[in-house]
């Protein structure tokens, strides 16, 4: 199973178009009647879908995988009772998926889907490969990351004092359930193909008059490379690159395990998080109802 893409609606979202396919480094993955798609380098069709309502909300969370993945969550999710249907809607997507969606506990939409046309990958080391996670501010933390893992079958990495990580590949983390007791899109994480191409990409935004809230930096758990930026249309978007594979024999970490020294908040202490902006920007894209 692996992040596929975040479902997005807001107003003017040309303008948001605009940006990430600009200096932000996606590419046009196609338009439809109901969304612009924007893709990044590796083989998802898209990586960002953008739809234009009166007020920014967050639509889905996208998973890909193969049929029996899709299978086993179904099953765990129709014995839990939990609400599912089919993402008949969305078939006119780019890559033709087929699926489900789930709500889960705070009324987030996370879709299951396999792609019946995948993309073939792009070179070019200046733009995102794809989502790397997607943390989630949860009202109660604790009882969405046990539905991660009881009913979407991913694994828990670490737990701190501020988030729960959870992984459905070898990558460190897919999503993380943020303690902050409200139900909202966090950020978007991009994963670049290397340090310097993160350093690159801060260099660029720098140059189209935008610095980073936060970065660059390196981060505690999953050990990555991050620069944070609030963008033009007001979600977080975060630059990674380095993040740690995992595998079964990793050692669940927690709280005690994750603190930092005084007067650092990151492994290199570069940057102050400019939590003015990104407090607000980190709970701009509230979940939509699903329809
Ligand atoms: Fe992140």
């Amino acid at each position: 199973m692996r992040l596929r893409s975040v479902e997005l609606e807001m107003p003017r979202p040309g303008a948001a178009v605009d940006f990430l396919e600009g200096a932000w480094g996606l590419l046009d993955a196609g338009k439809t009647r109901n969304a612009s798609y924007l893709r990044a380098t590796g083989d998802h069709p898209y990586v960002m879908a953008i739809s234009d309502a009166p007020q920014p909300a967050i639509r889905s969370v996208t998973f890909s995988g193969v049929q029996k993945e899709l299978e086993g969550i179904r099953a765990r999710a129709t014995q839990a009772g939990i609400l599912l249907s089919a993402c008949a809607a969305e078939l006119d997507e780019p890559g033709a998926p087929a699926g489900f969606r789930i709500v889960g506990p705070e009324g987030q939409c996370f879709r299951f889907v396999t792609d019946r046309e995948p993309v073939a990958r792009v070179n070019d080391p200046d733009r995102p490969i794809g989502l790397t996670h997607v943390p989630i501010n949860a009202a109660d933390a604790d009882a969405c990351t046990q539905f991660a893992l009881d009913v979407l079958g991913f694994r828990l990495s670490d737990r701190t004092k501020l988030m729960d990580f959870v992984r459905c590949d070898s990558t460190h983390h897919a999503l993380a359930f943020v303690r902050t007791g409200v139900c909202a899109l966090h950020h978007m994480a991009f994963e670049m193909q290397d340090l310097d191409a993160v350093m690159r990409a801060v260099g660029r935004l720098r140059d189209a008059g935008i610095t980073p809230a936060w970065g660059p930096g390196r981060h505690g758990p999953g050990n990555n490379v991050f620069a944070y930026y609030v963008a033009p249309f007001g979600a977080v978007l975060e630059y990674t690159s380095e993040i740690e594979r995992v595998d079964d024999s990793y050692k669940v970490g927690g709280p005690d395990d994750w603190k930092w020294p005084p007067g650092r908040i990151d492994h290199w202490g570069l940057s102050k998080r400019d939590d003015e902006r990104l407090h607000a920007a980190e709970r701009s894209f509230r979940f939509r109802s699903p329809s």
